[in-house]
């Protein structure tokens, strides 16, 4: 008999379910860039948890900073009111690490908060109300972000959505002119995720920057997917010469727990405090143990050199992954995505890996490719024997 911690029939009839065909394997342990089943099975997690695991599974500074947290306080009190050092002291590290106009930070629980935190705030501090998004963009699934991502076919059924949003083609500069003196604001992904790693071209960066300062639209960038490290700088607009008024991040931020950001200036950021204040409140937000976490997580990103390393490691899986059936390989540092001809054979491939002990996955908005986007963590040899999977995977098609 399967015990019930791990029972399918559980899993299945009793948590809800959104996926007609879920892995079903089930994990006792993780450690670095693996996963272990009950039975001590391994597999080598070459997406992180989808973006999660940027240092690795339980980095042991990580998890004794959570510890230490755990022995001081929990949850005190709703959002803002008490200062608490874990949530003080990671502030203070983002204001080291990131552009001076990003220097106020509005701790929140996921992605699609910080997303939806990022829009009202600037809503309000335009006093507009056209929000503009791109084609296959994804930021999330609450109401607000949903309406400013960009598939249609995931958005139909949950309809009306937000009025007033208008989607323009990524990488497309004439389309820029579509950014007006009505808009409130530009959502962006620095590096499109579930579209399949899509990069925009510096030269689009630059005019979309200017565009939106022209027209006192706000920019809002979305490093949700491609920030901590993922790209080879922190943040991957660091390697386009610009600096958005908003920032999110989430996912990779908490080192495995849930917790996100929306950033700004103080200017822009004070305006959730009056007419009306509390312009955004959450109980969760800013969580301690969360922010122990993340603070740690970003320590541990900035003092191993982890970050130097992605472009080389980038660069080594690049060369390796080389079959006449891959048709094009886009990546920007350890983020990938690897092209077919059909789905179908994508689906051959991540299957047949997933038997031989290597997790891939599929995009939400990009049936033809599959992803890989490892902890950054992941040594040289690591990548060779995970390579030769997924090489092995494409030759039985
Ligand atoms: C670019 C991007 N934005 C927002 C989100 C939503 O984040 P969450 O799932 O934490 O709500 C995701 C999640 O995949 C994402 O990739």
């Amino acid at each position: 008999m399967i015990h019930p911690e791990f029972s399918p029939n559980i899993f299945l009839n009793h948590l809800a379910q959104t996926n007609p065909f879920p892995f079903l394997i089930p994990i006792e342990k993780a450690e670095g860039i693996y996963l272990y089943t009950p039975e001590g099975k391994r597999y080598m997690d070459l997406i992180s948890g989808i973006g999660v695991t940027n240092i690795g599974h339980r980095h042991h500074k990580v998890v004794a900073a959570i510890k230490d947290q755990l022995d001081k306080h929990l949850h005190v009190m709703a959002y803002g009111e008490y200062i608490q050092s874990p949530s003080n002291l990671l502030a203070k590290k983002l204001v080291d690490v990131l552009p001076p106009n990003l220097s106020c930070s509005y701790f929140v629980n996921s992605g699609t908060e910080a997303n939806e935190g990022a829009l009202k705030l600037a809503k309000r501090y335009t006093g507009r109300t056209e929000i503009i998004s791109f084609h296959k963009s994804y930021h999330g699934n609450t109401h607000g972000s949903l309406s400013v991502s960009g598939n249609e076919k995931k958005k139909n059924a949950f309809r009306p959505l937000l009025p007033d949003v208008r989607f323009i083609e990524f990488n497309n500069i004439d389309d820029l002119k579509q950014i007006t003196s009505h808009t409130a604001c530009v959502i962006m992904e620095t590096i499109q995720g579930d579209a399949g790693v899509r990069i925009p071209s510096k030269e689009f960066m630059l005019a979309l920057r200017k565009q939106c300062d022209e027209t006192g639209a706000l920019l809002i960038l979305d490093e949700i997917q491609c920030g901590m490290g993922r790209s080879g700088t922190l943040f991957a607009f660091q390697q386009f010469g610009i600096v958005p008024d908003i920032l999110t991040i989430a996912k990779a931020f908490g080192g495995g727990l849930p917790i996100g950001a929306f950033i700004s200036s103080k200017e822009i950021m004070h305006c959730l405090t009056h007419n009306p204040m509390l312009g955004h409140i959450t109980t969760f937000g800013g969580n301690p143990v969360c922010c122990a976490s993340a603070l740690a997580t970003l320590e541990v990103l900035m003092k191993e050199k982890i970050i130097e390393q992605v472009e080389k490691k980038g660069q080594l899986m690049e060369s390796l992954l080389q079959h006449p059936k891959i048709k094009a390989i886009r990546r920007i540092g350890l983020m990938f995505a690897v092209d077919f001809d059909l789905e179908e054979q994508v689906q051959r491939i991540v299957k047949n890996a997933l038997d031989n002990g290597v997790i891939c996955f599929w995009f939400l908005s990009c049936p033809n490719s599959f992803r890989i986007a490892p902890p950054l963590t992941i040594s040289e040899d690591e990548i060779r024997e995970a390579c030769s999977v997924i090489l092995r995977a494409i030759e039985k098609l």
